[in-house]
């Protein structure tokens, strides 16, 4: 591996002890905890009890079962977009009024394409759902071709049968961005909030364009974009001062509100990142690490973005193991366009149980 620095002392400190991390948050029960640990709380428990925790999204109460951060490692990066397109897929035909959440990036296109050659070559039906971007540039219309309007129009909405209506991103060339801000939040309430947050990650650890300081508990607003996302996401411009400064992005604490998260990362450019969102410390400065906090979230990795992770042999052996992990096995295993497996050799298939590994 070249230009990567893993592995730090750090990392690999907290990865230690890290099987799961909980926080204990007003509205959540977690029953059991163990200790407080370099003062931050750790919460474990029992895989055999999986406990409901009851959480309070937008004034919205639902209880899911509390479960790991899973951890999902494919060989490559065709695999893993496959496993969160096939995810998706399974999730929208499971509920056809689902409230998805997307994300943009080089690393969607694929997971986009995927879902497009899904509707086209096996009906995957997307009129009922609403969609919900993470962010959008301050001052580009959505008839910008880098606009994350135009993106998402491009890539997915006017290739698959979803009400253009339905699909919202925050106005970028709002007059009033802070009334902007509060709309989005609103809508969302409205629609109920959402059911599943699909994510990527910058390479300065950001979900959104939630830049290093971003309190954990924001919401909606308006974000100076960081150097590390400037150089990112320049080379998309036709010039680097074509790129604007600021963004419109869900908060963290919006996104934590989400039922169900779904993060792809993909390369090795993004190992480091990933493993100090996943194994290392929170903090507001990467705030993929509020992750952590969330009670249904899967980190779909491929081999060269999990390559910095301290712990990887273990979610292996969890994700071939565990009963829990045996609908996403299916996924891998192979299965039609449809969704249905397509009888793997050499795996014993059961009837696939809910998702959230119950
Ligand atoms: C942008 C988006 C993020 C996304 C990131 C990843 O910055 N605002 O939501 O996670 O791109 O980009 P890529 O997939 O190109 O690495």
């Amino acid at each position: 591996m070249t230009g990567v620095h893993c592995h730090s002392s750090a990392i690999k400190q907290r990865a230690h002890h890290a099987h799961q991390v909980f926080h204990s948050k007003p509205g959540w029960f977690n029953p059991q905890f163990r200790g407080l640990w370099s003062g931050r709380l750790w919460i474990t428990f029992q895989a055999e009890h999986r406990p409901f925790v009851i959480q309070e999204a937008n004034g919205i109460k639902h209880c899911s079962k509390a479960t790991y951060m899973e951890v999902v490692i494919r060989p490559n990066a065709e695999a893993a977009t496959d496993l969160v397109a096939r995810v998706i897929a399974r999730e929208l035909r499971d509920h056809p009024r689902l409230v998805l959440g997307l994300a943009t990036g080089r690393t969607m296109e694929s997971v986009y394409a995927r879902l497009v050659q899904m509707h086209r070559e096996a009906r995957l039906d997307f009129s009922g759902c609403h969609t919900f971007n993470l962010d959008e540039y301050v001052g580009l219309p959505g008839s910008h071709r880098n606009s994350y309007r135009h993106y998402m129009n491009h890539h997915l909405f006017l290739n698959v049968n979803v009400d253009l209506r339905n699909t919202h991103l925050p106005d970028g060339a709002a007059a009033d961005i802070e009334a902007e801000c509060q709309r989005y939040e609103k809508l969302l309430v409205r629609c109920g909030g959402i059911d599943l947050q699909l994510l990527g990650i910058g390479l300065a650890g950001h979900l959104g364009f939630n830049e290093p300081v971003s309190s954990l508990r924001s919401r909606t607003r308006i974000k100076v974009l960081s150097p590390v996302t400037r150089a990112q996401n320049e080379p998309l411009f036709a010039a680097p001062d074509a790129m604007p400064r600021r963004a419109i992005t869900m908060g963290v604490g919006t996104i934590l509100d989400a039922r169900r998260c779904l993060l792809l990362a993909t390369g090795e450019d993004k190992a480091e990142i990933v493993a100090r969102a996943i194994e290392g410390p929170v903090t507001s400065m990467i705030s993929a690490t509020a992750l952590q906090f969330h009670p249904h979230c899967a980190v779909v990795l491929d081999e060269a973005a999990a390559s910095c992770l301290q712990e990887a042999d273990y979610y292996r052996w969890i994700f071939e193991n565990e009963p829990q992990w045996e609908s996403y096995r299916n996924e891998l295993d192979g299965a039609d366009l449809d969704g249905h497996p397509v009888n793997p050799v050499g795996r014993k298939k059961e009837a696939a149980p809910a998702l959230d590994g119950g």
